[in-house]
């Protein structure tokens, strides 16, 4: 047996005024894009804001329902968005924060398995990195500058081709 260690790098910012200029125009949207959260059972208001290759950026939140796992995440919404009206376009940089109405979220939210995976796909399909920007309410900002960060060894989908 061998053992190895993976190291990851993550940027870390003590306020939002710290960002550099892209990823503070990013964070301010999706804050503001958690405040239209359906967020009826957890009461967990995620948002999120993305920029495509082209410029323009889109905005998503947590939708939650009844029937719990039919709900998603507010990356999801706003990646899916974004990839079904400009498939062709990459996306850049993801910013992500959220707000609890029940306590105060004491770090930067990190985004779900699911969420990370479809990161992935994208990142690779695209063939270029993904930055994610991660928000809570307290403590120091966090940014990764590709989903390999976030998601070593991932599953993609030269695992599915058959070998031998
Ligand atoms: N949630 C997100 O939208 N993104 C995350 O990164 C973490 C979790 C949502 C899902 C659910 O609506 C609520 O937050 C509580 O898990």
């Amino acid at each position: 047996m061998t053992q190895k260690s993976i190291q990851i790098a993550v940027e870390e910012y003590n306020s939002m005024a710290d960002l550099p200029e892209a990823d503070l125009v990013l964070m301010k949207l999706a804050e503001e894009a958690l405040n239209a959260a359906y967020a009826a059972y957890s009461h967990y208001r995620v948002g999120a804001a993305l920029r495509l290759s082209n410029g323009k950026i889109l905005t998503g939140n947590n939708q939650e329902n009844a029937a719990y796992p039919s709900g998603l995440c507010a990356e999801r919404v706003a990646m899916f968005y974004a990839k079904s009206q400009f498939p062709d376009e990459n996306i850049e940089a993801i910013a992500i924060s959220a707000r609890s109405e029940d306590f105060t979220i004491e770090e930067a939210v990190s985004p779900c398995g699911a969420c990370r995976q479809v990161m992935a796909e994208y990142q690779i399909q695209q063939n270029s990195p993904i930055r994610v920007v991660m928000k809570g309410e307290k403590g120091p900002l966090l940014a990764v500058n590709s989903i390999k960060a976030l998601l070593p060894l991932m599953f993609h989908a030269e695992e599915l081709k058959r070998k031998g």
